[in-house]
């Protein structure tokens, strides 16, 4: 993980899309490395892998999931939250399936007090427990019971009490102020990627899915949303002023996706053209400021409909803005919750950067309906694909919905730089870490899982094409709907839909940490331009000299000056070297490694190569991710280049010549003014 000592750095240089956007919406891990940052300086010692306590801290008991001998099918859950003491009341009536005979059932729960708990055997008597004993630091509860639970289906019925929270997690509180200056309170949840716990006792894996049936109990004049749509709302009996809103059943679902929130919102209304009532929710008297996130919004669910060829199983889709919002946004089915930033538009003062950022968070968790929703992670371990690949296909549905926008572009200067940028410290990690104890989530969750992780699907989907991807994808949806799935899942359908080798592919791009630098020099022999190409590990603090040399499976596209648009040849470089013959390739034409900028990986070419580029980049045939790569490659290559005067000289010469739209150029004056020797490139 990478730390930053002042925290307010680190949270201002955490936020998705990085400095280029003017709102700092964070990674929900900036929160998080916060925490763990204050847990660095407060000296935590670690016990090794050998379990032996390594240091002062007692012994941590190793992490074990839930037990499987009983597990739920339909959570029937009641709450009635109180926003004025910021308490709420819960009854649960799960009908669960015993698998084993037992006398206890162990489930999550966290910051909950239990008043009564029974089980009633179907077709059988009602069993009382008689203990609740709490595991606060697993955040379990143990119900035990006297008698055996046979197996079979029956009824849990818990009776709770909870604390409507201030820590932006589980159940908790958010403030607002009404246009009359008076402050108050909405409840609203979130629950990725554990704190579903602080709101119900719940079996709170992503693989122990059930269908949900919740009522809230709230105050009449205000709006209650769940994920599901409103099937009845009626007077609640014992007191007038407080109703009970009851909504339909969910699909099978994991329970970090339930969601509920209880304020005072306006809203917006449409229909996509697939018969989903879309609506975005907005602080009272701003509905005019969810107008963009609504079109966003219904031009975005057909589209994933016809990307995936599946449709989106639920009636209706909510969109709110949350006042306290600890993430940027989170995609609770058919329930997606929002910071401000993230979801309004100003029609009158809002940038065209915010409409960008707006659409590509809504492009974000409207992709996850299916892909995390619909087919859940089997396991923490695979969330880095969950927001990897939403993090690349919001880009493909911006791109799509909004072509005007050139969002591939700000893929590139942004989340691509990035990732190659942290990935060449030797500080960086693997996108795919085992997690054990779900907390260790949060440890991992930054721009290398989001960034790198978007960057090397976007590097998948070129190397097997569009039409066998969305194939496999569409294997893979089929397959595992309502279902959990895992990484290697995934690659299988791909595997399959495209006869690549997929699993071996990826799997060196997402289990080592780091890319490879592509060395590359040419020949010509008659009509044929011979390449050499090599790869070795490209490290920010130097030649990798480490005895292990890692290698990737690197995905190679070649272009040439005769269509730099075209891929001419794709190869996969599955060895540390290897040559390539490129046939009807004229002397005068130039060819360059990687079109699009699409391959994670930086290049560096021979002197010649190198040169032979520049008039592709004088007269803008090399399009501008292309330019944009080379000139990212070459500022990286500088720096290691600085004892080498002639090539140094070669490098400031392509570079001098790119010429940088207005953006790009700022951030480059920003960049130089850290390598004083090159101020004078621009
Ligand atoms: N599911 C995440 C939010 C999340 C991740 C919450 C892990 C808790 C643990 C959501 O889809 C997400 O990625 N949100 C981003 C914004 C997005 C546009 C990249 C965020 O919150 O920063
Ligand atoms: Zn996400």
């Amino acid at each position: 993980c990478l730390y930053v000592a002042d925290p307010a750095t680190f949270l201002a240089s955490n936020s998705v899309l990085g400095p280029y956007f003017p709102q700092p919406v964070l990674l929900s891990s900036a929160l998080i490395k916060l925490r763990a940052l204050t847990r660095v300086t407060h000296r935590t010692v670690f016990v090794s892998a050998a379990g032996q306590n390594t240091g002062t801290m007692p012994e941590r008991r190793p992490f074990v999931r839930l037990p499987t001998d009983v597990y739920p099918v339909n959570y029937g859950l009641c709450l009635k939250p109180d926003l004025i003491d910021f308490t709420f009341e819960g009854k649960l009536e799960a009908l669960v399936e015993v698998t084993q005979a037992t006398n206890q059932i162990v489930m999550n729960c966290a910051d909950i007090d239990i008043i009564t708990a029974s089980f009633v055997p179907q077709g059988g008597e009602e069993i009382n427990a008689t203990g609740f004993n709490y595991q606060n630091e697993d955040e379990k509860v143990t119900l035990s019971f006297p008698s055996t639970l046979q197996k079979g289906s029956g009824a849990l019925k818990i009776d709770f009490v909870g604390e409507l929270n201030d820590k932006m997690k589980g159940f908790y509180r958010s403030k607002y102020t009404t246009s009359g200056g008076e402050v108050r309170y909405a409840a609203v949840t979130q629950f990725e990627a554990t704190d579903a716990r602080r709101a119900f006792p719940c079996w709170d894996e992503p693989a122990i899915k059930a269908t949900f049936d919740i009522a809230l109990i709230v105050p009449k004049d205000r709006v209650a949303l769940s994920n599901m749509n409103v099937i009845d709302r009626k007077p609640y009996p014992d007191d007038e002023n407080l109703v009970e809103v009851k909504f339909a059943t969910t699909p099978t679902m994991s329970t970090y996706l339930v969601a509920f929130v209880i304020g005072e919102y306006d809203y917006v209304e449409s229909q996509s053209s697939d018969g989903i009532t879309v609506r975005v929710y907005t602080p009272v008297g701003k509905a005019e400021q969810g107008k963009f996130a609504l079109e966003v919004a219904t031009k975005t669910l057909p589209f994933y409909n016809d990307y995936f060829s599946v449709p989106y199983p639920l009636p209706k889709i909510d969109l709110i803005a949350i006042a306290d919002f600890a993430a940027g946004a989170m995609e609770n089915w058919g329930l997606v919750t929002y910071r401000e930033t993230a979801l309004l538009i100003d029609p009158k003062n809002s940038c065209s950067s915010s409409r960008q950022w707006v659409a590509l968070v809504v492009g974000h968790e409207l992709a996850h309906q299916w892909f995390g929703n619909l087919v859940t992670m089997e396991w923490w371990t695979h969330l880095w694909l969950n927001e990897g690949f939403a993090s690349w296909i919001e880009y493909l549905c911006v791109d799509h919905c909004f072509p005007e926008y050139d969002i591939w572009t700000q893929f590139v200067s942004a989340d691509y730089t990035r990732a190659l940028d942290l990935d060449a410290l030797d500080s960086s990690h693997p996108i795919e870490v085992n997690v054990g104890h779900p907390s260790e989530v949060d440890e991992i969750f930054d721009a290398i899982s989001y960034s790198k992780g978007a960057s090397v699907i976007r590097m998948l989907h070129n190397y097997i094409g569009d039409e066998d991807f969305r194939k496999g994808m569409n294997a893979y949806l089929l397959k595992f709907q309502h279902k959990n799935a895992s990484t290697e899942d995934l690659w299988d359908c791909l595997e399959q839909a495209s006869g690549l080798p997929i699993a071996a592919v990826m799997g060196s791009w997402t289990k080592q940490m780091g890319f490879p630098i592509i060395v590359v020099d040419q020949e010509q022999q008659g009509d044929d331009r011979i390449l050499k190409i090599s790869q070795k590990k490209f490290c920010a603090s130097g030649p990798h000299n480490g005895e292990d040399c890692p290698s990737w499976m690197v995905p190679i596209s070649i272009c040439t000056s005769e269509d730099p648009k075209c891929t001419k040849l794709k190869v996969l470089l599955d060895r540390p070297e290897t040559t390539i013959t490129l046939s009807g390739v004229s002397p005068d034409q130039w060819v360059k490694i990687n079109p699009g900028t699409v391959g994670f990986y930086r290049i560096q070419y021979s002197s010649a190569m190198l040169e032979s580029l520049l008039p592709g980049v004088r007269d803008l045939s090399l399009q501008p991710v292309d330019r944009l790569g080379l000139q990212n490659d070459l500022f990286s290559l500088l720096h290691k280049q600085a004892d080498m005067q002639e090539e140094k000289n070669r490098i400031e010469r392509v570079l001098g010549a790119i010429s940088a739209p207005d953006l790009i150029q700022k951030v480059l004056n920003f960049a130089l003014s850290n390598f004083s020797p090159l101020c004078s490139l621009i």
